[in-house]
This record gives C-alpha cells, structure tokens and sequence, in this order.
C-alpha cells in the first residue's frame, strides 16, 4: 500500500510496540521489526525515518544487540531511545558509561528548544527516565540538546546526518510533551504528511483485496468477534458477492449474538451462511465434564461443521482470516525471533480446499480494527465486543453442558451486560460475564425452599489478558445485578463475585 512508513527497530524493550501505537496515533503507519534486519527492512520499506526502541541490554556486553552501522548512512533519520541512543552513540565512537546509582522515574530534564525535536515545547519539564547505562561522551559531530540535574546527555542530535537521541521515554505518558516530541521527529524531521487515517486505509485496502482477488471466491469463519467481523465487512464492500462468510451457531454464543451477527450481515450482498448447530453441539457434549475434553468437542465439531458447508461450495481461492498485527510481530528480544502463528479457527485451513490466505488485517492493532469497523458502517455492539472464547458459554457452564445450563446462563450473563453499560462502566471494565458453578444450595425465596444453582461473576481490568486485575465494581451495581439475576432467572439462588487476580486465577472459569 502506497503510504509513508516508519520503520521501529526493537531491541526488546518492554515499551516497543507502545512506541508502533503512539507513531500510528499520529497518522503515520510504522512495522516494527528485529533490530538485527534494520538495514535489509529499511532497504526494503523505504521509510521516512527509523526509532530504535530501549531494550534491557548495557552496549558493553558481548552479546548485546547491536545494528549494522551501515544503517547510519543511509540518509534517513534514525531517533535512538533510551538503549537506543547508547546504541547509537557507541556505534558512532562515544563513550557510554554505567553510574553507581540508576536513575529512575519522573525527573525535571532541560531542553534546548532549537532543537527540532523540542521545538515549541518548554525550555523545562518532566521526563519518564528509566536506565543504568547514559551517554558520557557524544560521539563527534554530535550536540548535547536536554540534560537533567544527573545525566549529562539526556537528548543528543546531529542534524547535518539526521540523527537524534533521547535517553527517556517520549512514548509513555509520564513524560510530559513526549507525544509533541515523537511528532515533532515524525512532521519536523522526518517530513510526515500524516496519511495514516483508517479511512484511506479502508479505501485502498478494498482497492487492493479487488485487485488481488479479481473474479475468484473468498471464503470466511465469522465467528462474530471484532475481527472476523471486521474482516467481513472490509470483503463484503470489497468484492461483494463473491465472498461466502460462514458462521456457525453453536448454541453456546451470548443472547441475541448470532441474531446480531445475522442481522449485520445477512442483509449484505454477501452469501452469508448462518449454521444452526446447537443440537449438535450439545448432543457431543452429553456427559462430558472435563474441561479440556470440552474444548476439543467443541473446536472439532466446529471444523466439521464448516468442512461440511466449505464442501457444499466447492473450492474456493482463498480463504480469509482476521489476524491482526500483534499476531504477526517478530520480537527483537533475543536472536531466535520467535512468530506466533495464529488461526482464528485451530487448524481450519487443513480441511478447506483453498489456494492462498488473505489476511486484510494483518497490518492493525486491535483497536485500529475497531476504528476501521466504526469506518465501515459495522453497529457499536459488534465494534466493541469483547473477547469471547471459541468454545463460548461451553467452558463457562462448569461440569457437564446442557441446554437448561446455557440457557440460564445466556440470561444471567445478559442482565449482568446490561447492567454494567447502563452503569457506564462497559468501556473501563475490559471483560465481564457471568459463570453457571456446578454447585447448588439451599436458599429460600417467598416462603419456600430452594436448591438451585450459584453463579459468579467475573469482571477484569487488564490490557493484555495475560495479567489482570478484579475490576472494583461499585456495591450498588453488583447489588442490582444480583436482584435481577435472582429475581428474574429461575434456577438461580445465589451471586457470587470473584475477587481473585490473573495470576494466580485464570479470567475465564472453566
Ligand atoms: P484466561 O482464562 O486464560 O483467558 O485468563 C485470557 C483471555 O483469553 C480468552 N480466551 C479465549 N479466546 N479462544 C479465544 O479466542 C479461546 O479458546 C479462549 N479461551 C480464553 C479469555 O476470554 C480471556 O480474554
């Protein structure tokens, strides 16, 4: 796609792909990349400028990640942060120097303002500082352009070779300005025209997905999440009716979702199928309890679902999937770069006879997926659903899965939804539901006894779903939550609400 380019090279620091966001929020689009491919890429990308990340490394370590110098002379700018600016220095024939005392956190820092970078900022402000090695000695050519009370050279440039250094971090928000900082590289420095929008970006990707598939046939798995859903909306205005999306109901979806998904694109100029397979589902899942076992029922019966209907259409060129852009990233972090491989549906591709994989989203973060969706024209509850597991309300039933379980559920769940977006707590709480325990206890309700289900609810705050926090829900939300789910689902006697971490809990219960 013809649009400018930033090449991020990491040297595996914990803030690279923040520092891919931050370039992007600036409409301008940016790959990162293994610092050890910075010349090839670079060659290769053509970019406007180039950021080397931080990284855990001191540069006097034998082993320590270092990049071809031949990167230095190629006529882009190149902005070195925290490593990277050592990195830089040391390549170039500086001195970088390890102190007794490292200096961490928020810290006052001087910046001269005819510096491009700092230009129009304060002459003072904070900076997030987070490093043991600091540059000691420029390397020549080079001017001094922020200092702090302890670093000599907290910013470094040489603007005849374009290139620049700080020894913070411009891209996390305890720095003040540091968002000004990485536009001022980006539109003063590197000549930015900020063509990065998600509305060219749905246009020349329709005109690219028309060009590439021509008159041949593209099949889809819409599972209904954000991405597959984005996926389908992105073909469907693409090409039209010669996509088949397929989605299979599985009987274990949250209320109203397969209707909603149907009514966002069965009235599409798409062959949409919708499977209604929830006897099926349940019919294998009889007696089964193991949570494990559950899961491969339910991803195998889905499989066998779609290979049904894929058979039905015959083959097809391509197949479609929703991988998205942290799917696809190499890390830096250590020579052995490591791809995750990803498939939306566990080994779909095998059974489907298809000739190539298009994959229209593999250049976006997931919440650029929303904004295209938003571009689209997709409905707000798709846009913004949240993650769902494959196996669905499946794993969520604990013990063995019935329709009178799910169905319980299915209505516990969408009270506790619609209590949370009425408490306009559905956007800071990044995942909440409901889950049916196996257990049952004695209650009483009116006069009479019951002994009837227990069922949890789940909320988390988290950013990456590998760790998270128990979301505080206020007590007079939880409190309503609770006397509807009593009140208004039979079957149910008793609200718990889970307080417990990931780590050491997981989020789903299963
Ligand atoms: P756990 O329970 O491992 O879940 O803390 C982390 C996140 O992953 C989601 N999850 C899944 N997503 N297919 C998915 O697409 C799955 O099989 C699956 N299992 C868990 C979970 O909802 C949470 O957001």
């Amino acid at each position: 796609m013809s649009h400018q380019t930033v090449l991020v090279l990491d040297f595996g620091g914990q803030y690279n792909q923040l520092i891919a966001r931050r370039v992007r929020d600036l409409g301008v689009y940016c790959e990162v990349h293994p610092y050890n491919k910075g010349v090839e890429k670079a060659r290769e990308l053509q970019p406007i400028g180039i950021i080397f990340t931080g990284g855990p490394n001191s540069v006097y370590l034998e082993d320590s990640p270092r990049v071809d110098p031949a990167i230095f002379d190629l006529g882009i700018p190149v902005l070195g942060i925290c490593y990277g600016i050592q990195t830089m220095a040391h390549a170039l024939g500086g001195k970088v120097t390890s102190p007794q005392n490292r200096e961490y956190g928020k810290t006052d820092t001087y910046y001269d303002t005819q510096c491009p970078l700092f230009r129009g900022l304060p002459e003072k402000s904070v900076s997030w500082m987070s490093h043991t090695d600091y540059v000691s000695q420029m390397p020549q050519g080079f001017r001094c352009a922020a200092h702090t009370d302890s670093t000599p050279v907290a910013a470094m440039e040489c603007p005849e070779r374009k290139l620049y250094g700080l020894q913070f971090h411009p891209e996390v928000l305890h720095t003040e300005n540091g968002i000004a900082m990485l536009r001022n590289f980006l539109y003063e420095i590197c000549g930015a025209v900020g063509d990065w929008t998600m509305g060219d970006y749905a246009r020349r990707s329709i005109q690219e997905i028309r060009e590439k598939v021509g008159d041949k046939k593209v099949m889809l798995a819409l599972s209904g999440g954000v991405d597959s859903s984005v996926c389908a909306a992105l073909l469907s205005q693409a090409i039209g009716s010669q996509l088949t999306a397929i989605f299979v109901d599985t009987g274990l979806m949250r209320k109203n979702e397969g209707d909603e998904v149907e009514a966002a694109f069965g009235g599409r100029e798409i062959n949409f199928i919708r499977v209604n397979a929830e006897e099926r589902f349940l019919s294998k899942l009889a007696g089964v309890t193991e949570p494990e076992r559950k899961r491969k029922i339910i991803g195998e019966e889905f499989i066998r679902v779609f290979e049904a209907e894929a058979k039905k259409i015959g083959a097809v060129d391509y197949l479609a999937q929703g991988t998205i852009y942290p799917d696809v990233i190499e890390s830096g972090a250590g020579d052995a770069a490591v791809i995750k491989s990803h498939h939306n549906v566990g080994g779909l591709p095998d059974c489907v006879d298809f000739k190539e994989i298009i994959e229209p989203l593999r250049l976006l973060f997931k919440d650029e997926v929303r904004q295209l969706g938003l571009e689209l024209g997709l409905p707000d509850y798709l846009v913004w659903r949240q993650p769902f597991p494959g196996p669905g309300l499946g794993i969520r039933v604990l013990g063995e899965v019935t329709k009178e379980k799910a169905d319980l559920l299915r209505e516990a769940d969408w009270i506790f939804r619609e209590e949370i977006a009425k408490a306009g707590l559905d956007k800071s709480i990044n995942q909440y539901f409901a889950v049916l325990t196996g257990m049952r206890s004695v209650g009483v309700m009116g006069d009479g006894r019951t002994y009837d289900y227990a069922l949890a609810l789940r909320g988390v705050t988290t950013t990456d779903f590998m760790t998270a926090d128990w979301a505080r829900i206020p007590y007079d939300v939880l409190e309503r939550v609770s006397n509807r789910i009593i009140n208004e689902v039979k079957g149910i006697n008793r609200i718990v609400y889970d307080i417990t971490s990931k780590p050491p809990a997981t989020i789903e219960w299963e």
